[in-house]
C-alpha cells in the first residue's frame, strides 16, 4: 500500500496505513531520521499535539516516542522537548538535490483565510453526539424528511442564534444548507425567480461568492466598504444585497451604528432584500458580541450563520432564518439545487448544541483565538510598527495594510521562501483596478503548536518591510 502523507505542520510524515498506528508512526520518524529530514537534536511536537494533529491516541504517540527512546533514536527529559538523539543512526542532512526519490514536500505553516483551528475540533463531544444521533434517531430521520431541515436543529439553532446574536427567530423559518455557499446559492435562486436581476456584494469580499451569484443568472454589482463597513450611499440598484456587518469580510470592519439605520433605511426604500453573511460572529474580543442586524428587521433581513468556523468547513452545515416571504421559493430553490447537510450530522449538531458542548467549545476557543491574535499584534507592532492594521476587535483573521502591490507581491514571496503561505489582500477585490494592497492574515489556521512558530516567520517577513527601500 503506498504510504499516507500525514500532515503536522512541524513534521510531514509518510504513515504506512499497511502498519499498525503506533508500529506506522515509528516507522515513519525512523525513516525521517535516517533520510536526515530531521537532524540532531531537532525537537519533535508535545505527543498531545502531534497526537491531534494525526488524529491519534496521545497514548499512541508517547509510547512510540518511548520505543525509539529506548531505540536510542530519541532522547527525552521531563519537563522538556523530546529530540533527536545525537548518533541517532541519522543519516547527516543533505540537501534536497543528493537526496534519491522524490523530495519529500517541506512542512508548510499556513495563516490562508478560510480555516478554523481545525486541530481543536471537538472530536470527543461530536463523536458523542453523533453516536447519541445515531443510537436515538427514529427510523423516519433516516428518510430524506422535512426540506428545511430537522426538526431538533432548527429548533435548538433558534434559540442559540437568539440567544448569543439577538436575532429573531421562528423555527418554523430556519432552512438548514450545507455551508453558506450552498445558502447563498438558495438565495440566489429564490430571488432571481421572482424577478431579481442584480445582487450587490461588498467589494472586497469572497471571490467565490460573486462566482456563484453570476451563476445563479444575477448580474453582480459591487459596493464599496470603508472602516465603517458597507457605505451605504454606494449602494448599487440592485434587489439584493450581501453584508458582513459583525467583521467585514476580509478587511474587518464593524458596520456601524449609523450605518446599519441607513442600510437598512435604504433596503426599505427600494424593496430590497438583505443577506446578513454572520460567518464569524461568534469570536468578538473586546466587547459583547455585536447583535444581528436581523434583529431589527427580519422581514427585510436574511440572516444566515455556519459552523465552518465554530467548528469546521468540512461539516458543511449552515442555516439560514428566512423572511416569511422567502420561506417558500426558498426551499423550492433549495429542492432543485439537490443538496443538504446529512441528517446524521444535523442531529448531531443539535444534541452538541442542547447539552452545552457548542457554547462551551466557543468558549474556549474565543479564549485561544484571542491569545493567538494578541501574540501576532505584538509580532507585527515589533516586525512594521508603521503598517496600518485592521479587523483585530473580532473573528479571525487581521489585515495588514501595504504600501502597494509591489510589497505584497514581494511579501508574499519572502513568506513562500520559509515555507509559510499567506493571502495577499489584492485578489479579494471585484475590479483589481481599485485594489488596495494588503496581507489577511488568518491566526485561527495553524494548529496549536506550531502556531508562534507561524507567527514568528510572519515577524520573519515583515521585518523592515514598513521602513522605505527594504
Ligand atoms: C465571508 C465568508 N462567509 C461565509 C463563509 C463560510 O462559508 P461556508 O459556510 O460555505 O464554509 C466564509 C468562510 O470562509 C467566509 O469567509
Amino acid at each position: 500500500m503506498p504510504p499516507d502523507w500525514a500532515s503536522s505542520d512541524e513534521l510531514l510524515l509518510s504513515l504506512d496505513p499497511g502498519q499498525g498506528r503506533r508500529a506506522g508512526l515509528e516507522g515513519a520518524i525512523r525513516d525521517a531520521i535516517r533520510d536526515g529530514r530531521l537532524g540532531e537534536g531537532d525537537p519533535l511536537p508535545s505527543t498531545r499535539a502531534l497526537a491531534r494533529d494525526l488524529g491519534l491516541a496521545r497514548g499512541t504517540v508517547a509510547e512510540a516516542y518511548a520505543q525509539l527512546a529506548a531505540e536510542g533514536y530519541l532522547r527525552s527529559r521531563p519537563g522538556a522537548a523530546t529530540r533527536i538523539a545525537s548518533a541517532a543512526g541519522a543519516a547527516p542532512r543533505r540537501p534536497t538535490a543528493e537526496r534519491t526519490g522524490p523530495a519529500p514536500e517541506r512542512p508548510r505553516l499556513s495563516l490562508r483565510v478560510g480555516e478554523p483551528d481545525v486541530g481543536a475540533f471537538p472530536r470527543r463531544e461530536w463523536a458523542r453526539s453523533l453516536r447519541h444521533a445515531v443510537t436515538t434517531a427514529a427510523d423516519d430521520a433516516l428518510r430524506l424528511g422535512d426540506p428545511r431541515g430537522s426538526a431538533p436543529l432548527r429548533h435548538a439553532l433558534a434559540g442559540h442564534v437568539a440567544r448569543t446574536r439577538g436575532a429573531l427567530v421562528d423555527p418554523e423559518r430556519v432552512v438548514v444548507c450545507a455551508g453558506f455557499a450552498h445558502a447563498l446559492a438558495i438565495v440566489c435562486a429564490s430571488t432571481r425567480r421572482a424577478g431579481a436581476t442584480a445582487i450587490a456584494l461588498e467589494d472586497p469580499g469572497v471571490r467565490q461568492h460573486r462566482s456563484i451569484a453570476g451563476h445563479g443568472g444575477l448580474r453582480v454589482a459591487p459596493l464599496p466598504v470603508d472602516d465603517a463597513g458597507a457605505v451605504v450611499g454606494e449602494l448599487p440598484d440592485a434587489q439584493l444585497a450581501v453584508v458582513t456587518p459583525a467583521h467585514q469580510f476580509p478587511l474587518g470592519a464593524t458596520l456601524s451604528p449609523a450605518r446599519r439605520h441607513a442600510l437598512l433605511a435604504r433596503a426599505r426604500e427600494r424593496d430590497a432584500l438583505l443577506v446578513e453573511d454572520d460567518y464569524d460572529g461568534e469570536f468578538r474580543y473586546d466587547r459583547h458580541p455585536v447583535g444581528a442586524l436581523q434583529g431589527l428587521a427580519p422581514d427585510r433581513v436574511v440572516y444566515a450563520g455556519t459552523a465552518s468556523k465554530t467548528l469546521a468547513p468540512a461539516l458543511r452545515l449552515a442555516w439560514l432564518v428566512l423572511p416569511p416571504a422567502l420561506l417558500e421559493p426558498a426551499l423550492a430553490a433549495k429542492a432543485d439545487l439537490g443538496a443538504s447537510p446529512s441528517t446524521l450530522d444535523q442531529l448531531a449538531l443539535a444534541d452538541l448544541l442542547r447539552r452545552g458542548a457548542y457554547e462551551r467549545h466557543l468558549r474556549r476557543m474565543r479564549q485561544r483565538y484571542k491569545r493567538r491574535r494578541d501574540l501576532l499584534l505584538r509580532a507585527l507592532a515589533a516586525a512594521a510598527p508603521d503598517l496600518p492594521i485592521r479587523g483585530i476587535a473580532a473573528g479571525l483573521h487581521l489585515t495588514v495594510e501595504l504600501p502597494d502591490h509591489d510589497a505584497e507581491l514581494d511579501l508574499l514571496q519572502r513568506a513562500r521562501e520559509r515555507s509559510l503561505e499567506l493571502d495577499g489582500l489584492t485578489p479579494f477585490w471585484h475590479d483589481p483596478r481599485r485594489a488596495r494592497a494588503g496581507l489577511v492574515l488568518n491566526y485561527a489556521t495553524p494548529p496549536e503548536h506550531a502556531y508562534a512558530q507561524a507567527v514568528a516567520a510572519v515577524e520573519a517577513v515583515l521585518s523592515g518591510s514598513s521602513r522605505p527601500g527594504a
